[in-house]
C-alpha cells in the first residue's frame, strides 16, 4: 500500500501539479467549516486531494474526473491501493462532456486554467444548497497580479483567463465569492443567502 508521502513524491518527481499544501489546508477548513460531505474534484491528477479529502469524515463521498490516461492509470493505482478506495469514484472523461449525477456539498475546481467559467457554469446546478465551489490557482504564481512579469503568449493568455473568471466570480448575481491568498490563490464561492 503506498502512503501519501509515496503519492506526493510521485508528483513531485514526474512535475504532476497537485494543490499546493497551504491551498489544500485551507480547503480542508472549508470543508469542515460547511460540513461538506460530499465532494466532486474537476481534474484529479493522480488523487492526492481525493484522498485526503476521502479522509474527513467516515461517510464523505467523493466524484473526480479525469481525462489524462497516464493520470487516469496513477489514480486508479492510489485510490485502490487506499483504505477510501469505495468512498471514491474516478469519471474518467473530459469534465466539459462526462456527466455526474446528484448534488455535492463541495465542488472543486482544478482543471484546465483556460475553462473555469465553462466548468463553473456546467457545475454549478450540481451544488448543493449550502454548499460551496472552490477555485484553485486564482493568483497562477502571482501572474494574475502581474502578468506583466511573463512574455510567454500562452501564459499570458491563461492569466488573462483566469482575471476573466475572477471578474467573472465577482459579478455573479445569485453567488457570493471570498478570495484566498493560501496557496496559489483560492476562490470559495457560496449561494447570496
Ligand atoms: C492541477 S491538476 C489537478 C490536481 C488535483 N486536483 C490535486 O489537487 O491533486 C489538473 C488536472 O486536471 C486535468 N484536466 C484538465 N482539463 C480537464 C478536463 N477538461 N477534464 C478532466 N480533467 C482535466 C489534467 O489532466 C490534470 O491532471
Amino acid at each position: 500500500m503506498k502512503n501519501m508521502e509515496d503519492i506526493e513524491t510521485y508528483a513531485a518527481q514526474h512535475r504532476v501539479p497537485v494543490m499546493m499544501d497551504e491551498g489544500l489546508e485551507l480547503l480542508k477548513r472549508k470543508i469542515i467549516e460547511y460540513d461538506c460531505r460530499s465532494f466532486l474534484e474537476i481534474g484529479t491528477a493522480v488523487g492526492r486531494t481525493s484522498l485526503v479529502v476521502a479522509g474527513l469524515f467516515p461517510n464523505m463521498r467523493v466524484v473526480t474526473i479525469e481525462r489524462d490516461p497516464e493520470m487516469i492509470a496513477q489514480a486508479k493505482e492510489n485510490f485502490f491501493d487506499s483504505p477510501f478506495k469505495d468512498k471514491i469514484t474516478l469519471i474518467e472523461g473530459d469534465a466539459l462532456e462526462v456527466e455526474v449525477e446528484g448534488t455535492f456539498d463541495c465542488i472543486f475546481i482544478d482543471a484546465a486554467k483556460a475553462q473555469y467559467v465553462r466548468f463553473f457554469n456546467k457545475y454549478y446546478p450540481h451544488l448543493s444548497e449550502n454548499g460551496i465551489i472552490v477555485s484553485d490557482n486564482m493568483n497562477f504564481h502571482g501572474l494574475v497580479e502581474h502578468p506583466e512579469r511573463t512574455n510567454n503568449r500562452g501564459t499570458k493568455q491563461l492569466v488573462r483567463k483566469l482575471r476573466a473568471y475572477k471578474e467573472y466570480l465577482g459579478a455573479l448575481v445569485d453567488f457570493e465569492t471570498a478570495f484566498y491568498e493560501d496557496g496559489d490563490g483560492v476562490a470559495i464561492t457560496r449561494r447570496r443567502k
